[in-house]
């Protein structure tokens, strides 16, 4: 890996918020004193009544994690009212429509009278403090709306990516027992419409049948497409929001009231549901997006993610909005309609800020430089990165070609359960490295350990841990807390684990090598291999599947489907089409096999485990080197899955 170093940037130093010597010190104290720490810290948000008590945390026994936990507050008021005196005229939200002719400024003051009349809607409907609400929007102002006006509420939002399919849908809607549900007529993406109405009405069926009734789903005009309407149960969100008062109080909320459930992929089992909640989260999610962006007042700032993911809730809608920002909302996709849309976009709205991630860096990279040199981009001044490790050659080209060696990169390192960024540069004071996510952010402490748990010093390379609670950490897994314990915290005991591998090189610097457990990240979108596997055994034709990844040059990770068929089934291009489409209705195009090898048998163990390292080499189309396999039960069946492998370079 490339141990280059870029110093640190002049223009960068000097308008930067925080300089190494300040980094160092502050880090020191966060760490010395967190109480002294984010006691300080947690001012920057309003509280109606401020906390007497600052951290009340704990990783060993019933892992209850609390902060600013006698303070209250509210998500809304925090990201819109307050802003109102001073900047009621400034854009808050700026959107760019999937069409380039398309775009919208939506200012603080018309924000918060949007989620007024939003939260008085669903008020008038029955919607009540703690209850669920489901989110399943495409990228228009009005699923940022929907969130605010649920926190405005005290109801805890569940958004559901608007790739997933009616079974993910409806397995979201039932787990934690949603019963109004957001929606629109249809979605529109790289010129192409998704039927989320449609969608909708499926996954409510499917509900319904596992014993929980949705009672109204609130449906956006979009594109105004055709769909079926149940008078009972569905309220067009235009006719109902202009009826209401545009005026809605805020609820009190105490720091620990659930804020949003959002539900993310784990090594096992179906997706959990990671509740967040509501001081800490706000606290952290502001302050790293001021400081890890070096977020100036006046700066136009822009994220590409998907309000679906994390990193749309932190990043686009709650850190950016505490902070008075104007956030750029972008409802379509990287190569429409042409592989220089993002640049046009930034010049179009002088964006300052820019946000995405790898695997979109590595399919603009490939498209050619011509469509970046097009643009001018003499706004940016951060570049930063998210959502699995970016290579040093897409670094290199990020910087260089996008940035033209004038913006730092920020390589943020983080996850659905920390709420907010861990490991990252800090724009202006720290030295880059390409490839690395650099240093920890105030009040984190990471620790790489052993598989056994030892703890390693220095330089060394293990399973990246983090050993203290932070304030934007997630709480619970929602209705399972012996999960939430069992998942994070049961593998090295009284340590926060977080399923990645991860290098500490001679200066103190984190490389995330990726997960160390059955999760795979497929552009940057995290993948049980066990969902994967169970969507395939639900086909009738199959009777075992294992499934792996492997190293994809634009998906970061492909996915590989190992599939032993049912008696008498013919393992033919037509099966394999045929079960892609299957994967695709049970989950969501997002999880589409990219190769499938029918296996007449599996290489286990005596005990039957299947042994996926094997399974893992022979993807890779690493074959030579698989290691020990005395332990299988039937070495034979390895000749053939060599043979039959469908990745040869
Ligand atoms: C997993 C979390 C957090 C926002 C998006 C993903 C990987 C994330 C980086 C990075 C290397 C990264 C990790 C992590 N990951 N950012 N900068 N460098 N790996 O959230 O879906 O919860 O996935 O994404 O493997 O565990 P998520």
């Amino acid at each position: 890996m490339s141990q280059k170093t870029h110093e640190i940037l002049n223009d960068a130093k000097s308008r930067a918020l925080i300089d190494d010597e300040t980094y160092q010190n502050w880090y020191q104290e966060s760490i010395r004193d967190p109480e002294k720490f984010w006691g300080e810290h947690g001012k920057r948000i309003h509280w109606f009544k401020p906390y007497t008590k600052v951290k009340n945390t704990s990783f060993t026994g019933d892992v209850a994690i609390k902060w600013f936990e006698d303070g209250l507050t509210n998500v809304s008021y925090n990201c819109i009212d307050r802003h109102l005196e001073k900047r009621g005229d400034q854009v808050a939200i700026l959107w760019e429509g999937d069409n380039p002719y398309d775009d919208k400024k939506i200012t603080y003051r018309e924000l918060y009278e949007q989620v007024c009349r939003l939260a008085n809607v669903m008020k008038a409907n029955g919607v009540k403090k703690g209850d669920r609400v489901t989110i399943y929007m495409p990228m228009i102002p009005e699923a940022a709306y929907a969130m605010l006006a649920c926190t405005r509420i005290g109801a805890v939002h569940s958004i559901v990516f608007g790739g997933f399919s009616p079974d993910a849908l409806a397995g979201r809607i039932t787990d934690c027992e949603s019963t109004f549900v957001i929606t629109a007529d249809e979605g529109l993406r790289g010129g192409k419409k998704i039927p989320l109405k449609h969608n909708t009405d499926l996954a409510i069926k499917i509900a319904e049948r596992n014993g929980v009734s949705v009672k109204n789903v609130l449906v956006v005009q979009r594109t105004a497409g055709k769909v079926e309407w149940f008078a009972e149960r569905d309220i067009w969100y235009h006719e109902a929001t202009a009826a209401a008062e545009p005026e809605c109080k805020p609820e009190e909320m105490n720091a620990e009231d659930p804020l949003f459930i959002l539900y993310t992929s784990g090594s096992t089992g179906k997706p959990k549901g990671v509740l967040h909640t509501t001081g800490g989260y706000l606290v952290y999610a502001s302050m790293t997006h001021e400081y890890v962006f070096d977020y100036h007042e006046g700066d136009i700032y822009w994220c590409t993610a998907d309000v679906g993911w994390v990193t749309g809730h932190s990043y686009i809608v709650y850190g950016p909005l505490a902070n008075g920002a104007t956030t750029l909302m972008f409802e379509g996709v990287p190569n429409y309609p042409s592989p220089s849309r993002f640049w046009d976009v930034v010049d179009k709205h002088k964006v300052n800020i820019f946000y995405t991630a790898p695997t979109a860096i590595r399919a603009l990279m490939g498209a050619g430089d011509h469509h970046v040199r097009k643009s001018s981009r003499n706004s940016l001044r951060t570049l930063g990165s998210v959502g699995e490790p970016i290579n040093p050659e897409a670094w290199e080209w990020y910087y260089n070609v996008v940035g033209e060696q004038k913006c730092p990169i920020v390589d943020t390192w983080w996850q659905t359960e920390t709420g907010g960024i861990l490991i990252t540069p800090l724009p202006g004071a720290t030295r880059l490295k390409p490839g690395s996510a650099t240093r920890p952010f105030f009040g984190v402490q990471p620790q790489l350990v052993d598989g056994d748990g030892n703890v390693l010093e220095g330089t060394a390379e293990g399973n990246l841990c983090i050993i203290d609670s932070w304030p934007g950490q997630m709480r619970t897994v929602y209705g399972d807390h012996e999960r939430f314990i069992q998942t994070y915290f049961s593998t090295y005991k009284g340590k926060y684990f977080t399923g990645d591998g991860c290098r500490r090189d001679e200066d103190g610097y984190y490389w995330i090598t990726g997960r160390v457990d059955d999760v795979i990240n497929v552009s940057g979108h995290r993948m049980g291999t066990a969902e994967v596997e169970s969507a395939l055994v639900s086909h009738d034709a199959v009777s075992e599947a294992a499934v792996v990844g492997y190293p994809h040059d634009v998906k970061g990770q492909g996915i590989y489907c190992y599939v032993t068929l049912m008696e008498g089934q013919k393992g033919d291009d037509a099966l394999r089409k045929a079960l892609v489409a299957h994967v695709r209705n049970e989950i969501g195009p997002i999880a589409s096999p990219d190769k499938i090898q029918f296996s007449p048998g599996l290489p286990k163990t005596r005990s039957g485990k299947i042994m996926r390292r094997i399974l893992r080499k022979i993807a890779e189309d690493e074959f030579s080197a698989l290691g020990d396999t005395s332990t299988l039960a039937d070495p034979g069946v390895v000749d053939d899955l060599i043979s039959n492998r469908q990745n040869k370079k």
